[in-house]
């Protein structure tokens, strides 16, 4: 059994430009682990929740965009968080959720880490990271898997589960079941010790083998981790399933970045993780906040918490905003204009009384004066929220309901639930 001051390390996985093609269009702009929820990348969040770890002192990107694409967010998040090391691997294809963690084992066990986390890129949580140690620090099996309860109608949408309720063994493990075994799913956080890497190089033999028996099977590079390593890993006993109680949302839509955008401001509550910043943003305290305009006068707006306001937004007094809102820099609220359940992005305008609601509105957009941009709330697993990709311009009074609009329109007429080319 490992000490509680075990030295680990984290990985993060996060794909390339192949994945996150359900975040379209927002991912034409921003790859999606950089997409910002509640003012920051998705992958900021995890980074941070590993920052707090005591023995946790690098974080691995593994992913196969370009390095370009990842060097400003390493360098900026290197800034955020001093006492991690940040880096960022790149596999030269997609080598699925196991075949970077593979090819890059010589980097990850360099310095000789007790325990490796894995997580995957597209969640929000609150990263549970020292109870899900603590949990896998009494066991002796190879690995924990953050499990999560969803929905039984949902569930096989997921990797499903069997787990013996006295000891949290998984028993058995099923990606995307055809029909329903469990209702505990893999929420996408996995602690490991070392040895783990056998069982990863026992998977690869075995695919190599399989690849050799069979051609038509496909020649490629890939490793799954829950298929090839996860399943034969719930068989052989050797894995655990730590239940995190609190919420969590899978990021895989553009419109789930709504919900996860609401569970990272409710998470961090009034307890500001972004004081670590050089650029401390404005995150409001109370429901009748100042906000701090670009002359440094301070003004009063109707905010209903949790909202994200970027220190650099600039907010009319008239304007009402919240709660579950997000606005990023240079954005411009105007008089009388209505902000809820929505994110916008930099630099984007709203002129006079013009309407967000269940929105994303990405960056350099223009709302015209007594516009409407408005999708709806969630109703049960369904949600049709209304999405501008990047400098979208709604013009005067015109209503955009339910629409996902693509980069560089000019919208002039009223339309619902259309994809606008
Ligand atoms: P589905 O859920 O099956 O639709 O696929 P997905 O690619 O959206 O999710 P998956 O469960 O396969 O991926 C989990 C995490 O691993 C996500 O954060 C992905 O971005 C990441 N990921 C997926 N494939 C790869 C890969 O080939 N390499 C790396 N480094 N990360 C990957």
């Amino acid at each position: 059994m490992t000490s509680t001051m075990a030295s680990s390390k984290a990985v993060i996985l996060i794909g390339g430009p192949a994945k996150g093609t359900r975040m379209r269009p927002l991912s034409l702009d921003i790859p999606k682990p950089l997409f910002p929820i509640a003012g920051r990348a998705i992958i900021w969040h995890s980074i941070q929740a590993a920052s707090k770890l005591e023995g946790l002192n690098e974080v691995i990107l593994i992913g196969f965009y370009d390095d370009a694409v990842l060097a400003p967010f390493v360098r900026a998040a290197s800034q955020d968080f001093p006492n991690l090391s940040i880096r960022y691997m790149r596999e030269y294809q997609s080598l699925g959720t196991a075949g970077g963690l593979y090819h890059f084992r010589d980097s990850i066990l360099k310095g000789n880490p007790d325990q490796i986390f894995v997580l995957h890129a597209d969640i929000a949580c609150s990263f549970p990271l020292e109870q899900l140690k603590a949990f896998h620090d009494k066991h002796r099996g190879v690995g924990t898997v953050m499990g999560v309860k969803v929905p039984r109608e949902t569930a096989h949408k997921f990797g499903c589960i069997v787990i013996d309720p006295e000891t949290q063994q998984a028993r058995h493990y099923v990606e995307k079941p055809e029909s329903f075994i469990s209702d505990t799913i893999n929420g996408g956080v996995y602690l490991f010790d070392r040895t783990i890497f056998d069982e990863i190089r026992l998977a690869m033999e075995e695919k190599v083998k399989r690849n050799a028996d069979d051609p038509t099977l496909p020649q490629d590079d890939q490793l799954r981790l829950e298929q090839d390593v996860i399943a034969p890993l719930a068989d052989s006993k050797k894995l655990y399933v730590y239940q995190a109680l609190s919420p969590w949302v899978q990021i895989k839509s553009a419109a789930s970045a709504i919900p996860a955008n609401s569970l990272v401001l409710a998470s961090y509550g009034k307890t500001n993780p972004f004081l670590l910043r050089r650029r401390s943003p404005t995150i409001i305290a109370e429901s009748r906040a100042a906000v701090k305009s670009k002359s440094s006068k301070t003004i009063k707006a109707e905010i209903i918490e949790p909202c994200f306001i970027d220190e650099t937004a600039e907010v009319d007094p008239t304007a009402k905003i919240g709660p579950n809102v997000s606005i990023g820099a240079g954005v411009k609220i105007g008089y009388g204009c209505r902000v809820k359940e929505s994110i916008i992005l930099d630099n984007t305008v709203l002129d006079k009384n013009s309407c967000v609601l269940y929105a994303i509105v990405s960056e350099d957009c223009k709302l015209g004066p007594w516009s409407r941009v408005e999708g709806s709330p969630f109703d049960g697993d369904k949600q049709s929220i209304a999405i501008l990709a990047k400098d979208v311009s709604v013009l005067k009074e015109v209503h955009v309901r339910s629409c996902i609009v693509l980069p560089s329109k000019i919208l002039s007429k009223n339309a619902a639930c259309e994809v606008l080319l």
